[in-house]
C-alpha cells in the first residue's frame, strides 16, 4: 500500500503541518550549542560519542554488547547478542536477569540510605522512601504475590494512582517474573475491562480510589464493574488510598468506593495492608532469561481493538538504562522528575525503570498540573530542589497560555536539564520553555519515541548536540533512523517521508500480546515495499511522519494513520467511532483530528443520527454522547467537537473520506481534491452545519 504515504501527504491534517513546519525549518536558524558545563562534564562526551557511532556502525553487536556489559548486572552473561529472526528478535539470549534486582538490590552496598522516592499527594502530603526501604517493601510485596499463588508469566494488572504501592507493585512483578500490565487510572470501566481479558490477567491490583483535582477517581468500583465481565480474574489486591491519615473526604463517591468487598461475586478482595503485615522481607529475586517477557502495555492502534506492546526483560532494561544515562545525563546528586503517569511507557521506562535502575532519586507527583493553580509545577521543583524535568509540550502549552507570573512566584534556580516527549513541540512552546523555565541555561532535549520502541531513539545528547527548537535532533548512537519515501528510498531533504528504523534495537516491543500476525501487519509490512529496497530485511515502520533538513536535522511531524494525540494521549479515531455507533441515537459516525493550540490536536465527530433519534434534542444529544465516549473509553476520548449531519462525504465505493472532514474540521476555506467523492452536495450541507 504505498497509498499510505501519498495520503499522508496529501492529507489536510499532515499538510497543514508539513508546511508549517518545513516552513519553519527552513526558516529556523536558532542554534543552542550545549553549555560549557555539559561540555565537560556531561556523562556522554563528543569524543566517547563519536567513538560509539562508528562502533555502531562498524560492529553492531560488539556495540550492544559493550553496553551489555557495562550497564547491567547479569546473574549469567548472554551467549548471543542478537537472534534477528525477522521481524521477530531475541536480544541477549541465554542471560539471565532480572529487573528488580538492577533497580534495587544493586543499589545496597553504596546507596541503601539514599532516596528512591519523594512521593507528593495532591493534597501537599510528602512521603520518602530510601532504597532499602523501597528493597524491603517490594521483597514484602514480592512474597505476597508468591503466597497467593502468582507464577512466572501470570499477568497481573494494575489500575492505580500514582502512588508508591504503584511502583512496588511493578518492581514485585518483575522480581517474581510475572508480567504486569499497568492500565491508566484515566481509563473508563469497559477499557479496562478489555485490557484485563485480552491479557487474562489473573490477578488485579488497584486501590480504593485515587485523587484527581480534589475530585475522588472510584478506582475500586471500577474495578467491581469491570470484573462482571471478567472471568479470568481470581483475586484482587486494594491499597488502602482514601483512608491514609483520617483525611478522607466526604464526598457523594465516598459510598460507592467503600462499597462492602463481599457484595461482589467472583474474585476474592484482599487489603494490600493486612497482605503485608507480619510477612518476611527476605525474597530472592528470580534469575529470569533476557528474553522473559516483563510487560504489556496496550496502546491504541487504528483499528479500535488496542495493541498489547509486549516488552521483554534484559533489552528493554538496558536501553532504559543507558538512555538515562546519555539523554538525561543522570548523575548521583539529581532529582529527576518525569511529569509522566505510571499508565504511559513515559511512566514504566523515565519513573520507574530508567531511574532506578541508575539509583537515581525519582520524583511522583500524585495530581494535576493546575490544582490548585499553575504554579503547582514550580512549587514542587522549587520546594524539592528537582534538578532535570521531563514533560509534555501539551503541558508547555498549557502553562505557556496560564502565564509568566506562575512561574516567576518560584526558584527554579535547581533545574539543569529539560526534557519534552509525547508529540512535536512548536518552536514557539520550546523558546518558551528554554527562556521561562530553563533561563536559558538548561538544555532542552526533545526526545521522540513509543510505547513499542521502549526508550528514547532520537533525541539531543546535552553535552554533545547543538538543538533546534522543534527539531529532535539525531538518533542516538546505536539507532538506525531514517525517513523514506513509499519506495523505501530515503527521501529528499527538507521533504516529508515515513520515519522509519532500519535495524533492530534491545528495546522494541516484540510482538503484539497474543497476535504475532497483527505485529507483522502493523509494524512490517504496512506501507513502503521495504523488503525489495533492502535486500531483504525489513524496516520498522514508525507511523510517523518525518522530514530530514539542513544537516540531517530530524522533523517529527505527527501520525500518518489514524492514530491521533490530543493532549500526548494516543486515541484511535476508530474506537472512538465505534464507540459513538454503540450509543442507541447514532446510524453512523466519523471522528477526525484538527489542529488544537493547546492540545495539538483536538478530535471532531461527525454524527449520523438514526430516524428515530432526529427528533431529540441536539444540544442534549451533543453532551450525552460525548459522556457515551468518556464512559466507555475515558475522559481523555471524549470529542471537542460534535456535529449532526445527514450524511458522510464517501467515495463511490463507500469510503468515508476522512480528509475532507478534517479540512471542514480544521475550518479550511477551500477542501482538497473532490474528484472522487460520490455526492458533493454533501461538503456544503457539512459547511452549513458548522456555521
Ligand atoms: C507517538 C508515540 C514515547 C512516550 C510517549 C508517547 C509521538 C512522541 C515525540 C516527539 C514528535 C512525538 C509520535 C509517536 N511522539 N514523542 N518528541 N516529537 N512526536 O508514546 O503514546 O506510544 O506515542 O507519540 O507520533 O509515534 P505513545
Amino acid at each position: 500500500m504505498p497509498k499510505l504515504l501519498q495520503a499522508f501527504l496529501k492529507s489536510p491534517k499532515v499538510s497543514i503541518m508539513v508546511q508549517e513546519n518545513i516552513t519553519s525549518i527552513l526558516l529556523e536558524n536558532r542554534i543552542f550549542s550545549p553549555p560549557e558545563n555539559f561540555v565537560n562534564q556531561a556523562n556522554l562526551t563528543k569524543k566517547e560519542y563519536d567513538r560509539l557511532v562508528l562502533k555502531a556502525q562498524t560492529d553492531f553487536e560488539g556495540f550492544w554488547a559493550e553496553l551489555a556489559e557495562k550497564n547491567i548486572f547479569w546473574f549469567k552473561r548472554w551467549e548471543k547478542v542478537l537472534e534477528w529472526n525477522e521481524p521477530f528478535a531475541k536480544w541477549f539470549t541465554g542471560g539471565k536477569t532480572n529487573v528488580s534486582y538492577n533497580c534495587l538490590d544493586r543499589h545496597l552496598k553504596d546507596r541503601a540510605n539514599k532516596v528512591a522516592l519523594i512521593w507528593i499527594s495532591e493534597n501537599g502530603e510528602k512521603r520518602k522512601l530510601t532504597y532499602k526501604e523501597l528493597f524491603n517493601e517490594v521483597c514484602k510485596f514480592s512474597n505476597v504475590l508468591l503466597d497467593l499463588g502468582t507464577k512466572e508469566l501470570d499477568r497481573v494488572v494494575i489500575y492505580m494512582p500514582l502512588i508508591p504501592e504503584t511502583i512496588i507493585a511493578m518492581l514485585a512483578c518483575t522480581r517474581i517474573g510475572a508480567i504486569h500490565s499497568v492500565v491508566f487510572g484515566g481509563f473508563s470501566i469497559e477499557a479496562l475491562k478489555d485490557r484485563i481479558n485480552d491479557a487474562k490477567a489473573k490477578l488485579v491490583i488497584t486501590a480504593d480510589g485515587g485523587y484527581r483535582r480534589g475530585q475522588i477517581v472510584p478506582l475500586k468500583a471500577n474495578v467491581d464493574e469491570a470484573l462482571k465481565k471478567c472471568p479470568t480474574v481470581e483475586k484482587t489486591i486494594v491499597v488502602n488510598r482514601l483512608q491514609t491519615k483520617d483525611q478522607r473526604p466526604k464526598t457523594k463517591d465516598q459510598e460507592k468506593v467503600s462499597s462492602p468487598w463481599s457484595i461482589v461475586p467472583g474474585p476474592t478482595y484482599y487489603w494490600y495492608h493486612d497482605l503485608i503485615k507480619n510477612i518476611s522481607n527476605k525474597n530472592k529475586p528470580k534469575e529470569l532469561d533476557s528474553e522473559h517477557p516483563l510487560f504489556i502495555l496496550y496502546t491504541s492502534g487504528t483499528t479500535g481493538k488496542p495493541k498489547g506492546i509486549l516488552h521483554t526483560t534484559g533489552g528493554y532494561l538496558l536501553w532504559a538504562n543507558v538512555t538515562m544515562k546519555w539523554v538525561f545525563d543522570i548523575k548521583d546528586n539529581d532529582i529527576f522528575w518525569c511529569t509522566a503517569d505510571i499508565g504511559w511507557i513515559t511512566g514504566h521506562s523515565y519513573v520507574v525503570y530508567g531511574p532506578l535502575s541508575c539509583g537515581s532519586t525519582v520524583l511522583i507527583y500524585e495530581g494535576a498540573p493546575n490544582y490548585p493553580d499553575w504554579g503547582r509545577f514550580w512549587k514542587i521543583i522549587d520546594e524539592n530542589k528537582v534538578s532535570i524535568f521531563y514533560t509534555a509540550p501539551t503541558a508547555i502549552r498549557s502553562f505557556m497560555k496560564a502565564g509568566n507570573e506562575w512561574v516567576e512566584k518560584y526558584n527554579l534556580s535547581s533545574l539543569r536539564l529539560l526534557g519534552t516527549v509525547g508529540e512535536p513541540i512548536n518552536p514557539e512552546a520550546w523558546m518558551w520553555y528554554y527562556k521561562n523555565i530553563g533561563k536559558e541555561k538548561c538544555p532542552v532535549v526533545d526526545t521522540w519515541w513509543q510505547t513499542e520502541t521502549g526508550g528514547i531513539l532520537i533525541s539531543p545528547i546535552p553535552g554533545v548536540t547543538n538543538t533546534k527548537p522543534g527539531s529532535a535532533t539525531f538518533p542516538l548512537p546505536g539507532v538506525f533512523a531514517d525517513v523514506v519515501d513509499e519506495n523505501g528510498n530515503q527521501a529528499p531533504y527538507n521533504q516529508s517521508g515515513l520515519l522509519v528504523i532500519k535495524k533492530p534495537w534491545p528495546s522494541m516491543l516484540r510482538t503484539i500480546y497474543g497476535n504475532d500476525e497483527r505485529y507483522k501487519q502493523t509494524y512490517w509490512s504496512r506501507g513502503v515495499a521495504c523488503n525489495a529496497l533492502t535486500k531483504g530485511s525489513l524496516y520498522y515502520l514508525t507511523g510517523d511522519g518525518a522530514c530530514k533538513g539542513t544537516n540531517n536535522y530530524f522533523w517529527l511531524l505527527g501520525r500518518v494513520d489514524d492514530v491521533i494525540k490530543v493532549s500526548g494521549h494516543l486515541l484511535s479515531t476508530m474506537e472512538v467511532e465505534s464507540s459513538l455507533v454503540s450509543h442507541p441515537a447514532v446510524a453512523e459516525a466519523a471522528v477526525v483530528g484538527y489542529p488544537h493550540e493547546i492540545k495539538g490536536e483536538a478530535l471532531c465527530a461527525f454524527v449520523v443520527l438514526k430516524q428515530s433519534a432526529i427528533s431529540n434534542q441536539q444540544s442534549a444529544l451533543n453532551s450525552q454522547l460525548k459522556d457515551h465516549v468518556a464512559q466507555q473509553i475515558g475522559p481523555v476520548a471524549k470529542p471537542d467537537q460534535i456535529r449532526f449531519t445527514d450524511s458522510l462525504p464517501k467515495t463511490r465505493s463507500g469510503k468515508i473520506m476522512r480528509r475532507l472532514l478534517r479540512d471542514i474540521a480544521s475550518g479550511k476555506k477551500t477542501v482538497g481534491d473532490t474528484t472522487t467523492l460520490e455526492d458533493v452536495s454533501i461538503l456544503e450541507k457539512l459547511r452549513v452545519e458548522e456555521e
